[in-house]
């Protein structure tokens, strides 16, 4: 028999409207004045917390976050686990939802964590998919929000983000930025163009909410006049064997001094990290005045907390 779903899921960034987004984002805000504004986990409550990939900021802002929501964070390495040696992800499922409040996965393919979510009636969220890095683009609007005074800022910027136009973070980009009503620009090579469903759906979400959506091979056109400049790793987890054939390809799409002198006066510049300086980015715009990388990996801790106590009320 399967459990009747009944939780909201935070599978990719649609998975909220514009005003939900909006009021998680301004949750976010709160959150970073006081750490402990909400404790929906409190007993505590377990959340589940599973890595397939690597990771620093997921794994820790998860943990703190949790435990600063009153709630005890279950870190799990798949590796370590039975999911790790190919136990049903149903079965896992049925036996984690029964234990905790809300289950958080990083791993592979989108459709894993959808196989989760349709097993689970506890919220599943998506920490990373191949295809998707949803809290990262929550925490990146936060941040951008923050650092321009309040989230009534956001629609109507243009954000540009250039490199790997096909991973996790410029769908992720595509997504939210166009529910923030922003007008979203992705610059990348012609073969590593963002996958054209969800660019359609973006686009749709764009129209509605007043923003736009642009995807050119043209590094120069892309970062013109941009409000907010960000980009990711040329290698995501998983695309190690490919860094050879990559690194010249993508070498006229680094974020460098030049992108910033075509990009708006004062334009912000994101990247998820870990960042490759040298590569994808340039130690002095990464470590330079207009770079606001570290309070957007601060805003992991604020923007997933708000997430969490947000899907608690549901
Ligand atoms: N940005 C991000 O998700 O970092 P980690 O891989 O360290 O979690
Ligand atoms: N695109 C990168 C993001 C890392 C946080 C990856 O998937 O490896």
């Amino acid at each position: 028999m399967t459990t009747a779903p009944t939780a909201r899921h935070f599978l990719r960034d649609d998975d909220v409207t514009a005003a939900e987004q909006r009021e998680i984002l301004e949750l976010a805000l709160a959150f970073r004045q006081d750490r402990h504004l909400e404790q929906p986990f409190a007993g505590p409550q377990a959340v589940a917390i599973i890595f397939d990939k690597p990771s620093t900021r997921t794994r820790v802002s998860f943990s703190a976050g949790v435990a600063e929501l009153g709630g005890y964070p279950l870190v799990i390495d798949s590796a370590t686990s039975q999911l790790g040696r190919g136990e049903p992800v149903a079965d896992t499922a049925r036996v984690l939802e029964s234990m905790v409040s809300a289950i958080v996965w990083r791993t592979f393919g989108q459709e894993l964590i959808e196989e989760m979510a349709a097993h689970s009636s506890k919220p599943v969220v998506n920490a990373l998919t191949d295809s998707f890095h949803p809290c990262q683009i929550l925490a990146d609007l936060a941040a951008v929000a923050d650092a321009r005074g309040g989230v009534d800022a956001l629609a109507g910027l243009t954000l540009t983000y250039v490199g790997d136009g096909a991973n996790n973070m410029a769908h992720s980009y595509l997504l939210g930025g166009a529910l923030a009503g922003m007008h979203v620009r992705v610059g990348a090579p012609a073969d590593y163009m963002p996958d054209e469903r969800i660019v359609l759906d973006a686009k749709k979400i764009a129209a509605e909410q007043g923003g736009s959506i642009t995807v050119t091979t043209e590094m120069d056109d892309a970062v013109a006049g941009a409000d907010i400049i960000a980009t990711d790793t040329w290698v995501s987890m998983g695309d190690e064997d490919q860094y050879e054939a990559r690194k010249d390809v993508f070498g006229r799409y680094q974020v460098n001094a030049r992108t910033l002198e075509l990009a708006a006066p004062g334009a912000q510049v994101l990247h998820c990290l870990p960042a490759y300086r040298g590569k994808e980015i340039t130690a002095d715009v990464i470590d330079g005045p207009q770079s606001i990388v570290w309070l957007e990996a601060e805003y992991r801790l604020h923007a997933q907390k708000a997430l969490l106590a947000w899907l608690a009320r549901r």
